[in-house]
């Protein structure tokens, strides 16, 4: 049976590919339901007082994998929030489990090469290389399933705009609330 969320005691948790709309969606559901907002990475900067890019540069991914599944523990039982998660966090077998145990998880599904094509120009470290399409898809095709093991809803978010995809999903987790 599908997990039902209790009355937004739990925080609902946005994953997804990078470019999959997860922060802009995220932004307007929390207007929607009226729950407060969090982005994972905004966290990171906050916390550390770096940028993504200089965190990647200077400290490493592990480093900034650390800082992730700190700012996961921090506001995975966060009433009233709706967050935004960083493309990666699902990587981590812990996340995983903190995610599954502690939130009400949506996955913003969306093919690889428009997230690419969204992320174009941006300062994505991972997407760096010169053949940054292969760089996605490599990441892409080790990532999936691991959407899909935490995920408790999901959808395409392909051929909508972060605006529609916010106002489908809100009735959507409102009628999934006990
Ligand atoms: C990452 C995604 C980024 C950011 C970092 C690593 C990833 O967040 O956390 O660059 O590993 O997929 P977005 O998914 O918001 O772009």
């Amino acid at each position: 049976m599908k997990k039902r969320l209790e009355l937004y005691k739990q925080p609902v948790m946005l994953v997804g590919f990078m470019g999959s709309g997860k922060s802009a969606v995220g932004e307007l559901l929390s207007q929607i339901l009226n729950l407060n907002f969090i982005d994972t990475d905004n966290e990171i900067v906050k916390e550390s007082g770096m940028t993504i890019p200089d965190i990647f540069l200077q400290k490493g991914e592990p480093s900034f994998r650390a800082l992730e599944t700190e700012i996961l523990r921090k506001f995975s039982k966060t009433p009233f929030t709706v967050i935004s998660c960083g493309g990666g966090i699902v990587l981590s077998e812990l996340n995983r489990k903190i995610l599954r145990e502690n939130t009400f998880v949506i996955w913003l599904k969306c093919p690889v090469e428009i997230c690419h094509e969204r992320c174009r120009g941006g300062d994505r470290p991972l997407l760096k290389n010169e053949d940054s399409l292969s760089a996605a898809k490599k990441l892409y095709s080790e990532r999936e399933h691991l959407y899909s093991l935490v995920a408790d809803f999901e959808i395409n978010t392909e051929h909508s705009s972060p605006d529609e995809i916010a106002h489908w999903i809100a009735p959507e987790i409102k009628s999934m609330t006990l």
